[in-house]
């Protein structure tokens, strides 16, 4: 499957030379998340939509407002779809427009930093319903991304850490030259760099396997933990928190399965303290309920859950991990 052509760029004038390429003469609509209306200048000849979006409204609802838009602005399936904002915005955009027509031309353009490294990536998206978050989806590949590094000038220290935890999974998955730009003073100076070798972790993974019947689920490193954190805790836990735990997590039992060397540990346990991040997580749930939540995962079959470790930095393996196992080492350490 052909993967998205990436431009990057580090100012808002060239993100604005690059969308008008891509844009052209061809109908279009552009997709703002409100909170960066007055981040962002857009020129007023675009097509502009801003949408409310957060967590609670990644649902059927936003996406019927979509669709609105698309047909009400004449869309066809020739038209581009434009996508500015984080990883919520992206998704319910990558569905709508996945779906509507059976699939219009789509540019994301990430303003997250776990968007410009991730969530933008590889075409995955989904909204949330009662059964769960992100339960429905596609996967539908962006003909273009556009990724520019102004917008993380305005970005919270929580959002940051959120992509840059993603950031780190990619250099233990694929590149341990990202590590070295991260474990450093101040990661910022290093940020283009560090997004181009994270893109490149994830799309060298994707082109082998963009369904996520085998390798795709490396991605998952640290997630498995990280999601179940984020919901015994009622997602009061942030997402890269919670996966910074789980990542932690997974190292440990490499070193015991593997004797993954401990230094891999420490070093990123010394990157979570130097940017106040927790290093552990005390469940409150009971045995039966983590289990009850760790067996809707979409990646458990018959109590066994494929579980990402890695043998060593650059070398990770899918492993059948027994649901109980996984537990013990959670709740018993
Ligand atoms: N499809 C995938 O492969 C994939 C991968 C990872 C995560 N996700 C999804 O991504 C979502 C999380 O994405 P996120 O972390 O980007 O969160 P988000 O989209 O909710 O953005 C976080 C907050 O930052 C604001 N914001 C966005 N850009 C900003 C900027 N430049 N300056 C200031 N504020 C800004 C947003 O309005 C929002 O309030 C989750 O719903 C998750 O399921 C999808």
């Amino acid at each position: 499957m052909k993967l998205s052509e990436i431009d990057y760029s580090n100012n808002f004038n060239d993100l604005d030379i690059d969308l008008k390429n891509f844009i052209n003469t061809d109908n279009h609509v552009v997709f703002l998340d409100s909170n960066l209306s007055s981040i962002l200048n857009l020129d007023e000849n675009l097509n502009i939509f801003e949408i409310d979006i957060n967590e609670s409204t990644k649902g059927l609802e936003t996406i019927q407002k979509l669709w609105a838009i698309m047909f009400d602005q004449s869309l066809d399936r020739n038209s581009k779809v434009i996508g500015i904002g984080g990883g919520v915005l992206s998704d319910l955009v990558g569905f709508a427009t996945s779906t509507f027509k059976r699939g219009a031309k789509l540019c994301l353009i990430p303003s997250t930093l776990l968007g410009m490294v991730d969530a933008a990536h590889g075409g995955k998206n989904g909204f949330n319903n009662d059964y769960g978050k992100n339960q429905i989806g596609t996967f539908f590949i962006p003909e273009k991304i556009l990724i520019c590094s102004e917008f993380l000038d305005s970005l919270s220290e929580n959002e940051l850490n959120n992509g840059i935890i993603e950031s780190i999974k990619a250099g233990l998955l694929g590149d341990r030259t990202i590590l070295d730009l991260i474990y450093v003073d101040n990661f910022m100076k290093n940020i283009d760099e560090i997004i181009k070798k994270s893109v490149k972790v994830k799309n060298i993974i994707l082109q082998n396997d963009i369904e996520e019947s085998n390798e795709r689920m490396f991605l998952n490193l640290g997630h498995t933990i990280g999601h179940l954190i984020e919901k015994d805790s009622d997602f009061s836990v942030s997402h890269g928190q919670a996966v910074a735990i789980g990542i932690l997590k997974g190292l440990e039992i490499a070193e015991t399965k593997y004797h993954l060397d401990n230094n891999v540990k420490h070093q990123f346990e010394d990157f979570l303290n130097k940017k106040s991040l927790k290093t552990d997580y005390k469940f409150s749930g009971d045995i039966n309920y983590l289990k009850e939540i760790i067996s809707n995962d979409k990646k458990v079959s018959n109590d066994v859950i494929k579980f990402v470790l890695i043998q060593d930095i650059e070398k990770p393996i899918l492993i059948d991990l027994h649901i109980n196992d996984l537990l013990e080492v959670l709740i018993n350490g």
